[in-house]
């Protein structure tokens, strides 16, 4: 695992729209797997400023989202779908018809799983895997419990994820209580995961993510098992990082 600390949201948002937008120079009809919440956010931003520089070229480009809430149609400004398109999608020329993200709709969820993970396997799978975190742990929508999933799936989301996603809804009664999020499998199997967070809410749980042991109450801490992760994280994200940190290059082996 590779650390990368970086000094604010800003510098992080730059970062990683390089490594996705050199991806894709690299392999013009790349697979991306994109996440969602705020701090991808600026990192789509760059990437947006990137193509418009006439840096990088989405034509040829497949993306596979990671999770959808269960029960918000594709138009709901809350869907995962609609924040794909207005972060990202609606400003690039990508082909919208391959821009994948759960349908959290579908009156078959079971066959919808079965159907998404097919369709990655069917693109060559993710070349490189975007992740932010949740502060309980959680990557895509794969919550801590006793076990953890390989693939798509149905899940139940904790009251701490309900609590901290309300702050985008008008109440906590809105928040979907259940979601679709591809496993730990799926997202073990991209070559590459990029993992993005910042702020001082997010601090421990990256110290847990990068120096903690391996635990399925921590998600997201399978990651080390992985060959190639970058965090790539602020200053105030790192700070219950302890090891081997290398301020001058910021970054950790
Ligand atoms: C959400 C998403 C995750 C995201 C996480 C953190 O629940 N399902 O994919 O990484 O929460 O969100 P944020 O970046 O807003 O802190």
């Amino acid at each position: 695992m590779r650390v990368i600390i970086v000094k604010d949201y800003n510098e992080l948002s730059k970062a990683a729209a390089l490594e996705i937008a050199e991806t894709i120079n690299n392999k013009m009809d790349c697979v991306l797997g994109l996440a969602t919440g705020s701090t991808p956010e600026g990192t789509y931003k760059e990437l947006i400023n990137l193509y418009n520089d006439g840096k990088v070229d989405f034509s040829s480009v497949t993306s596979f989202n990671l999770d959808e809430y269960k029960g918000l149609p594709a138009d709901h400004p809350q869907s995962y779908r609609y924040f794909m398109n207005k972060n990202l999608f609606d400003h690039i020329n990508i082909n919208k018809n391959n821009t994948f993200v759960p349908n959290g709709m579908a009156a078959d969820i079971e066959a919808e799983c079965a159907d998404y993970d097919e369709n990655v396997a069917k693109h060559g799978g993710i070349d490189i895997q975007i992740l932010g975190i949740g502060q309980n742990g959680h990557i895509g929508f794969n919550e801590p419990s006793d076990f953890l999933y390989m693939n798509t799936h149905l899940t139940n989301l904790t009251q701490n994820t309900i609590d901290v996603n309300s702050r985008f809804f008008d109440s906590k009664d809105e928040v979907p209580t259940q979601a679709v999020t591809m496993g730990l499998g799926g997202i073990m199997k991209a070559k590459r995961i990029l993992l993005l967070a910042n702020g001082s809410n997010k601090a421990q749980i990256i110290g847990k993510l990068v120096e903690g042991k391996i635990s399925t109450n921590v998600p997201a801490s399978i990651l080390q098992v992985h060959r190639d992760v970058t965090v790539i994280v602020d200053e105030s994200a790192a700070v219950y990082l302890k090891k081997n940190i290398d301020k001058r290059l910021n970054i950790v082996e």
